[in-house]
Order: structure tokens, then C-alpha cells, then sequence
């Protein structure tokens, strides 16, 4: 089986692309494990790190492009993770960007699957960004989509257009929200949850992190671990399961802040989460309270989409991971 990731150089395209490559296989339309024999990963700029694994082809390219697409999709891939992506800080600055990545490429990806007439398996990345507004006190997998950044719009646009493609049978897709994903190695980012991944991470690196919203925030969070896979397993799920109805809400984590601290406390002690300063930013916490809270994942659940069971379970998977020494 021929496998495609756009994004493929990003941060979840990367740690997707070497679970896949350790797993070496994936159910294929016939509900049967199929080898993957080239994995794909298209991206702007080269992924690396690959170089020793034969199985592995990295694309440059622009994903705007028909010519690029044409290039990286034939009638053998049977498998397109669609990752690739402006986030939402960048979209928000430049509304042409993000018009003609999260949504003008979406579906000129579709189009070409569509005219190639194979029915790959589509699986895309969406956000909770797609809600907004007043919400209901727990949000379903159906809640009317109300996003208020273009961010939102463009994700929430592109599942539409995928879902109709599912029903029309030119693709069988599948569409995972992500909850905010933490914790994210590396720099904090523009996006307005990076604290969520900062203020845990910081301390773990003897660095003090700033807190710009209050302790009894809720954010809904789920691991780079469990994103991989739910990504794979929802990658996996037969059709039939998924109905017409191709929009799964993963199974992310309901906390606040203080209780992401107490997990910090619980797991690195005292010492580290005494690393946090609190200054509030009324523009992130804005953004933020926007958000929702509370969600009922039975759907996903069901479909057998497993997330992490506690935040101090997720502390410890990325001490872990990116191999730190809590003394
Ligand atoms: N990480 C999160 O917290 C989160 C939450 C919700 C949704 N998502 C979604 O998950 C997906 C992956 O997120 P991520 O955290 O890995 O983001 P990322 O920014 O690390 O990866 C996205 C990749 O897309 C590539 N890209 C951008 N424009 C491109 C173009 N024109 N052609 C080809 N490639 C291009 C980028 O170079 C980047 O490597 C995205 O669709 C994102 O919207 C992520």
C-alpha cells in the first residue's frame, strides 16, 4: 500500500510518519492489514531524518498546486493523511494564505482523488476552532459549527467539502477533530493555546513560564502520543462504522489549569511547578474562554478512539519522549 502525508515534514506529520513506519502496515479498504511499501511525505519544506529508510519518499512541493498533487497521488495511494496546514495565528494574518492552503488545496486534493476515481481513504486533521459562539453545555460531535476565526471557517469548510465527497463515494473519508495537543516539544508558537504546552514544559526545563489566563481556565488537551494514535486508529475505522456521518471529535482531556499544575506538582514536584508566573493577556484569555469545555466523546469511544486517561499520565509520556531528567 502506498501511503500519502501532506504536512509530512510538521510535527504530527513527522511523529506520524515514524509510527507508521514502525507499525509497517495498515488495514486497507478490505478491512485487511496491507504493507505500506512508500510512504509519501509532501511538505513545503524537506523532511528529514528519513534518509536510511527505503521505504520512505520525500516530496517538496506545494500542496496549492495541481502539478504537485498530480505528482504525489496515483491510483496505488490508498492512503492520504491530510495534514498539511497554516495554524491558526497565520491564517488569522494573512487571510490569502490561509484561504489557499486550509481550503482551496483541501479541495483541490479531493478533486484530484475524485478524478482519479480510486476511493482512497482521506483522513483530515480538523480543530475545535470550527466551534464557537454560545455552545451547549457539553458539545457533540454535531454541535452546528459556528467558528469565529478564518481558521475555523477554512477547517470547517474543508469538512463539509469532505464529507460530501464520502457520500458521493469519491473518497472514503475520515474527518478527527483535535483537541489542542500538548505537550508540544520545542518553542512556544504563535497560537494562543501555546501556554497549554508551555507552562508544563517550561518548568520541566528549569525555565519559567508565564500563565496568561486564570487557574480555573478549562482547556481540552490530548498528547502527542494518543494524537498519533487516534490518527491511525481513525485511519483504520471500517466505513461502515462511521455512517455518513464522517466527523469524529477525538477523545481529548477536559482540564484547567490549575488541576494541568497539580498534575505537574504530582509527577516533578514542588520545585518545578513553583516555575510558573502568572500575567494575565486579555487577548488570550478571550480566545481561549471561547472555547469549550466540556465534551461527550462516547462516539469516538465507540469507534474504539482511546485518549489519554489522566494530564499526569500525559506529563509523563513526553518526560519520556524527549528523554528529561526529573531529579
Ligand atoms: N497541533 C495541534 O495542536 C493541532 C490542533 C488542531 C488541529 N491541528 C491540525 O493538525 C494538522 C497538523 O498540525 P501540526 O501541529 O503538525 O502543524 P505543523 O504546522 O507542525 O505542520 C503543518 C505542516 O504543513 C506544511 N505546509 C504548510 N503549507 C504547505 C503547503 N503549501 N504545501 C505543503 N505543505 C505545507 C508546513 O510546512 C508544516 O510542516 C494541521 O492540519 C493542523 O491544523 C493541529
Amino acid at each position: 500500500m502506498k501511503v500519502l502525508i501532506t504536512g509530512g515534514a510538521g510535527f504530527l506529520g513527522q511523529r506520524l510518519a515514524r509510527e507508521l513506519l514502525n507499525r509497517g502496515q495498515l488495514k486497507g479498504p478490505n478491512g485487511q492489514p496491507e504493507s505500506i511499501s512508500e510512504l509519501v511525505l509532501l511538505d513545503v519544506v524537506a523532511a528529514t531524518g528519513f534518509e536510511h529508510e527505503a521505504r520512505v519518499r520525500v516530496e517538496v512541493g506545494d500542496i496549492a498546486e495541481r502539478a504537485t498533487l498530480e505528482r504525489v497521488i496515483d491510483t496505488q495511494t490508498h492512503t492520504i493523511f491530510h495534514l498539511a496546514a497554516v495554524v491558526s495565528g497565520q491564517a488569522e494574518a494573512d487571510f490569502e494564505l490561509g484561504m489557499r492552503i486550509n481550503l482551496d488545496a483541501s479541495r483541490l486534493l479531493l478533486e484530484t482523488c475524485r478524478t482519479l476515481g480510486h476511493q482512497p481513504r482521506v483522513v483530515f486533521t480538523s480543530s475545535v476552532a470550527v466551534y464557537g459562539g454560545t455552545l451547549p453545555a457539553v458539545v457533540q460531535d454535531d454541535t452546528a459549527l459556528n467558528p469565529q476565526s478564518s481558521y475555523g471557517m477554512q477547517k470547517a469548510v474543508a469538512e463539509l467539502l469532505l464529507n460530501d465527497y464520502a457520500r458521493r463515494g469519491f473518497v472514503d473519508g475520515r474527518v478527527l477533530r483535535l483537541p489542542t495537543i500538548s505537550v508540544r516539544p520545542g518553542k512556544p508558537n504563535a497560537a494562543a493555546s501555546s501556554f497549554a504546552s508551555g507552562i508544563i514544559r517550561e518548568p520541566l526545563n528549569g525555565v519559567t513560564a508565564v500563565c496568561p489566563v486564570a487557574g480555573s481556565t478549562r482547556l481540552w488537551l490530548l498528547s502527542p502520543r494518543k494524537a498519533i494514535a487516534c490518527l491511525i486508529a481513525g485511519c483504520e475505522i471500517d466505513a461502515a462504522a462511521l455512517g455518513i456521518q464522517r466527523v469524529v471529535n477525538l477523545p481529548g482531556l477536559s482540564v484547567s489549569v490549575d488541576e494541568m499544575i497539580a498534575a505537574l506538582r504530582e509527577v516533578a514536584g514542588e520545585a518545578v511547578a513553583a516555575r510558573i508566573e502568572w500575567q494575565a493577556d486579555a487577548r488570550v484569555e478571550k480566545i481561549v474562554g471561547s472555547w469549550p469545555g466540556q465534551w461527550d466523546t462516547s462516539r469516538a469511544q465507540q469507534l474504539g478512539l482511546v485518549g489519554d486517561r489522566s494530564f499526569a499520565e500525559v506529563i509523563r509520556s513526553y518526560i519520556e519522549d524527549e528523554r528529561i531528567s526529573v531529579s
